[in-house]
């Protein structure tokens, strides 16, 4: 089923699309390719995204793809993203990569501001076509005189009030997620050897854990945002820290196994929650340890049921738990022997 998005997309390219057949074209906000399903020649459009599993079904589709602008493109197509400063930010990017007198296509959802986005813009440019429809609307605008530079520093990477270095395109940019704060209150001292951080995100845990335990050889911090991998590499300064920009299905067949899981794990993809993706964290964070090693992890309450753990681990320690979180370690992870010998 297509998204909302996807479908207002498409009545809109169906009555333009005749016009800008051979522009040059890049997407930027969305981390769903499937949305431009529609675009014809998508071997000469650019797909441009953080996010690593969006990038890869883009390439799947044929889009080119990069995380970042780097030529001068006719149109632009922005995916307003759930924030509004990000959106700012790929606003200011969208005017300094346009050519002059190239179009800029705004979509976006309702529920997301997409009314008062729209009319700050076209307070500056020209709107030449509007669609409302599918619970949003669809803008084309003609860049004009340049309006929006002062939304460039959205694309900076500033220290936040707990002085990390961070951007508002990342999970918890502001300050650290309270519940990663209850998961480093409980490894203190306990973790040694080869540490997977999985969704490491912009750092929090693996720079604590290589404060709080000097036994550790080596953090591995996974991370599929490169926004958030890029800002770890900032944060942390220790030679036992190794990046990796990664989405979790691709690391499933790592040889390594590792003495210690660290994880706070993800319960949404893009502004949908998405249990099967923390699911997926758990499984995967079984398949990494070794047989005495062991999972840390942060839950946020009423999300998930700790009885689900089970499925995986047959030992489950609660360590932590109030009305919003539960913080474990989950040892013994069910895996037949042979998988082990591999
Ligand atoms: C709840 S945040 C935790 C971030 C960080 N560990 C912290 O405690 O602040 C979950 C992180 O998982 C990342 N993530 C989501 N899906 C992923 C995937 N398939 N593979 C790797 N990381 C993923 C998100 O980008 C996000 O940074």
């Amino acid at each position: 089923m297509q998204s909302l998005a996807a479908q207002r997309f498409e009545t809109f390219w169906s009555e333009v699309a005749s016009l800008y057949s051979d522009q040059k074209l890049a997407i930027i906000g969305s981390d769903k390719p499937l949305n431009f399903g529609c675009l014809k020649n998508k071997h000469l459009c650019h797909f441009i995204s953080n996010a690593k599993d969006s990038l890869k079904e883009a390439k799947t589709l044929g889009f080119i793809i990069s995380t970042i602008l780097n030529r001068s493109y006719d149109i632009i197509i922005l995916e307003l993203t759930k924030s509004r400063e990000t959106n700012l930010g790929l606003m200011a990017l969208a005017e300094e990569y346009i050519t002059d007198g190239g179009k800029i296509v705004i979509n976006g959802d309702n529920q997301i501001g997409v009314k008062s986005f729209v009319k700050n813009i076209s307070n500056h440019w020209p709107a030449e076509k509007t669609v409302i429809k599918k619970k949003g609307r669809i803008v084309l605008y003609k860049k004009t005189t340049p309006s929006f530079g002062r939304w460039k520093k959205y694309r900076d990477f500033c220290i936040n009030r707990d002085g990390y270095y961070t951007r508002c395109d990342m999970f918890s940019p502001k300050e650290v997620d309270k519940g990663s704060k209850k998961l480093t209150s409980v490894f203190s001292s306990k973790l040694f050897g080869e540490v997977a951080d999985l969704g490491a995100g912009w750092g929090y845990l693996s720079k604590e854990a290589l404060r709080l335990n000097d036994k550790i050889t080596r953090v591995t911090l996974f991370e599929s945002n490169h926004s958030a991998y890029l800002a770890s590499k900032k944060n942390i300064d220790d030679k036992r820290a190794t990046f990796r920009w990664a989405s979790l299905e691709n690391i499933r067949n790592l040889k390594l196994r590792f003495n210690h899981v660290i994880c706070n794990p993800p319960f949404h993809s893009g502004h949908t929650k998405d249990i099967d993706l923390l699911r997926s964290f758990i499984f995967y964070s079984s398949r990494l340890i070794n047989r005495r090693g062991s999972v840390w992890m942060v839950f946020v309450s009423g999300i998930y049921l700790e009885s689900e753990l089970k499925d995986h681990f047959d030992n489950i320690k609660i360590l932590y738990k109030d009305n919003h979180y539960f913080v474990c370690q989950l040892l013994k992870p069910k895996i037949k022997r042979r998988e082990y010998d591999k």
